[in-house]
């Protein structure tokens, strides 16, 4: 075990641990964008930056992907950190205006209302990357960072319905400032653009996966026979909470 300052509270915590979720623990609030709890560290919006001294003097790290190695004192809430987040949030309001929790932080921070970066008009994506890093890890890796510049965004290659894209929706889904459209009808789905059908669940008939989606779940899972794969989550639910624990 370590024993770290974070904002002057001696906190106990882990050797290799990120800060992030040492902070998380003690319950101090650092903001964060790309980060997701089930998605290996991208560090790629710089939101959860914190200053940081393990006795070499003051740096600034990214929290989320920052292990702690250690005795260290950090900072969450410096006079520095504050100024570099209030530029981040405002570059990442600029790509995503709509989005309330970046106006939620706007308003924390004292973000001015007027746009400061010149961007593309009707941009929605912050570019963090959790929606590739999703469709790699639970997909099939149909989605990548395309372009340069303020020409930068994520897409299918020449942004056509691709082979590999199996309509899970994990994109959608990870998304934190919902730029990814995916439309649902009673029995399709329609992302990326590329149309999928539907699958109902076994057990409630509900539509509710692609058969691409279940075909890879299964390949990667190495269950070809699980029936409880074809069950959609309310269902899984149910069945999980009916099934007897043997001891
Ligand atoms: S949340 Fe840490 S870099 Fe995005």
């Amino acid at each position: 075990m370590l024993e770290v300052s974070i904002d002057g509270k001696r906190i106990r915590a882990e050797k290799d641990e990120f800060i992030l979720k040492v902070a998380k623990r003690e319950g101090i609030v650092i903001p964060t964008l790309c980060h997701h709890h089930a998605i290996a560290g991208l560090g790629s919006c710089r939101l959860c930056m914190v200053e940081i001294d393990e006795g070499t003097g003051r740096k600034v790290v990214a929290s989320c992907v920052y292990p702690l190695k250690g005795t260290c004192e950090i900072l969450t809430k410096s006079e520095k950190i504050i100024r570099l987040r209030r530029g981040i949030i405002s570059m990442l309001r600029d790509r995503a205006p709509q989005d309330p929790y970046l106006q939620q932080l706007c308003t924390e921070y004292s973000v001015p209302q007027s746009q400061r970066y010149v961007l593309p008009p009707n941009l929605t994506c912050v570019l963090c990357g959790r929606c590739a890093a999703a469709c790699a890890a639970l997909g099939n890796g149909a989605i990548a960072t395309v372009g340069r510049g303020t020409a930068k965004k994520v897409s299918t290659p020449y942004d056509t319905g691709s082979a590999d894209c199996i309509g899970c929706g994990a994109c959608a889904q990870v998304c934190p400032v919902n730029a990814i459209e995916c439309i649902e009808t009673k029995d399709t789905r329609t992302l990326w653009n590329k149309t999928f059908k539907l699958i109902p669940c076994e057990q409630c008939g509900v539509p509710f996966t692609t058969k691409e989606a279940l075909d890879v779940v299964r390949e990667k899972t190495f269950s070809s026979t699980h029936s409880n794969l074809a069950l959609c989550p309310d269902c899984k639910r149910k069945e999980v909470l009916l099934t007897p624990v043997r001891f």
